[in-house]
């Protein structure tokens, strides 16, 4: 049980519990610890209602990408609410932002990526994805080719479709999830999921043997596509195994099954290069973009598709009179404004080479903490990785209570640093403006916590 806060009456805490529904929480257990009130940020640092200093570990959720504080984005901000703070997109309406936004992700995209629709969310964006892919797929005249594929602990949000694309049991359960026709096929996780012996090709090819054998099960052709992040993020951090995304994409192919990158993490720097289709060589029919574009100052994600999509698409348009899908948000001049601005910055200051060249004492720093007895696995790529906790390191045993993450993390807030517990794993994902000094601080205060918890699990709590 957790020690309840005393909060004074109507403070921002007290409030906080009397009034706000935090997503992602648990709701009685908010009202016994009540928030975490952080008021200001600046650079990889924010502070909370106490003035305590903490290292973004996650960068936000995942997404601040040149850090907080940064004046030109709001500068950017301003001067588009002064011109122009709302225009929205429906039945031939645009506005300079979009059409300058638009033309730079195509320009900067992996090649074959024709066109760009904008949405508020990585949620919405998937949801996009799977409509356009279903009226893609009867504009063709192929009704029946609708099923799709996902993978088990993918994350791809949280509205109707994208939380049956996402594969973690918390998403679904007690929200009648997943819907019928979405199938999650095995995870990429070398380490956890390999079978003794199996090297990481084997591990790669029986993936995609998986795969090809679900794809002639259902029958190719009722599925329509595939849906994967390239780097999995909030199932964990999942780098896959060498090989894998090359076997996939063969057997997608084989079967006339679109592709779906969800780069919603990935994209703009984080794997090392600007996006992760680059890293692991992927040519997707559908590209999903969203946090780093803004550096989440603005809410946006993007929904990028090819030519053929794009041409059959636009002769059902002509054909049944529009594509009856969109958002009053729908490129947000605000949210162009800030997005092309945050990548202007991101290109003056060379951020995506940044975060190549800070990733090898990032990975460093994780790799030392591979010989603790509590870490299963240390891994990581580009500026994201994480650390896996066990309680037997060499039957990889998770511990049998949950909670060992939760106090890790927790036990960061102490030492000022925040990190993301996914049960037992903590995720990490700074800013990509850190730099050295900040990566050795970073760690330092992790070690810290990890002493503590250490110490808390000898004292027989997990
Ligand atoms: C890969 C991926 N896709 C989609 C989403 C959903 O984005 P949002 O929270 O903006 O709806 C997330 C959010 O973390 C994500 O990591």
């Amino acid at each position: 049980m957790d020690t309840p806060i005393l909060t004074a009456p109507n403070s921002p805490a007290a409030r906080d519990i009397a009034y706000h529904f935090h997503p992602a929480t648990n709701a009685r257990r908010h009202e016994q610890i009540g928030p975490m009130i952080i008021e200001r940020g600046a650079g990889v640092y924010v502070y909370d209602d106490q003035g305590k200093e903490y290292i973004e570990g996650l960068a936000g959720l995942w997404s601040v990408a040149v850090g907080f504080g940064e004046e030109r984005l709001v500068r950017a901000a301003a001067e588009q609410m002064r011109k122009l703070p709302y225009y929205h997109s429906f039945a031939h309406k645009s506005h300079p932002t979009v059409i300058d936004l638009a033309e730079r992700l195509v320009t900067m995209a992996p090649s074959g990526l024709a066109k760009a629709q904008f949405t508020n969310s990585g949620s919405e964006a998937n949801d996009t994805a799977i409509k356009l892919i279903w009226y893609y797929n009867n504009a063709l005249g192929r009704p029946q080719k609708k099923k799709i594929i996902s993978r088990q602990r993918a994350y791809h949000g949280i509205t109707i479709a994208s939380a049956s694309l996402t594969g973690l049991p918390w998403n679904h359960r007690d929200f009648d999830l997943p819907l019928p026709n979405f199938i999650h096929v095995s995870c990429p996780h070398y380490w956890r999921f390999a079978s003794p012996g199996e090297s990481e090709d084997a591990f790669a090819t029986r993936l995609a043997e998986e795969l090809e054998e679900t794809l002639l099960k259902e029958g190719p052709e009722t599925v329509a596509a595939f849906v994967g992040e390239p780097v999995m993020g909030a199932g964990g951090v999942i780098v896959p195994p060498r090989g894998y995304w090359d076997k996939v994409q063969a057997v997608l192919r084989k079967y006339d099954v679109l592709l779906v990158a969800d780069e919603v993490i990935n994209g703009f720097g984080r794997t090392g290069r600007m996006f992760a289709c680059e890293t692991f060589d992927i040519v997707p029919d559908i590209l999903i973009l969203s946090k780093q574009i803004t550096s989440s100052y603005m809410p946006l994600a993007v929904v990028m598709i090819t030519d053929a999509i794009y041409q059959a698409v636009a002769d059902n348009t002509a054909r049944i009179g529009t594509f009856g899908h969109g958002f009053t948000a729908s490129g947000h001049p605000v949210a162009m404004a800030v997005a092309l601005e945050n990548l202007k910055i991101m290109d003056e200051r060379r951020l995506v080479d940044h975060a190549a060249a800070m990733s090898v004492p990032f990975i460093a720093g994780l790799r030392s903490f591979a010989s603790h007895p509590l870490v299963g696995e240390a891994r990581g790529i580009g500026l994201i990785g994480a650390i896996e906790l066990v309680a037997d390191k060499a039957t990889k045993a998770p511990f049998p209570k949950p909670g060992t993450g939760l106090h890790l993390a927790e036990s960061c807030h102490d030492h000022g640093l925040i990190l993301r517990p996914i049960g037992d794993i903590i995720a990490f994902c700074p800013p990509l403006t850190i730099n050295e000094t900040e990566i050795a601080e970073m760690f330092r205060r992790f070690s810290r916590a990890l002493d503590d918890t250490t110490a808390w699990i000898a004292g027989g709590s997990a």
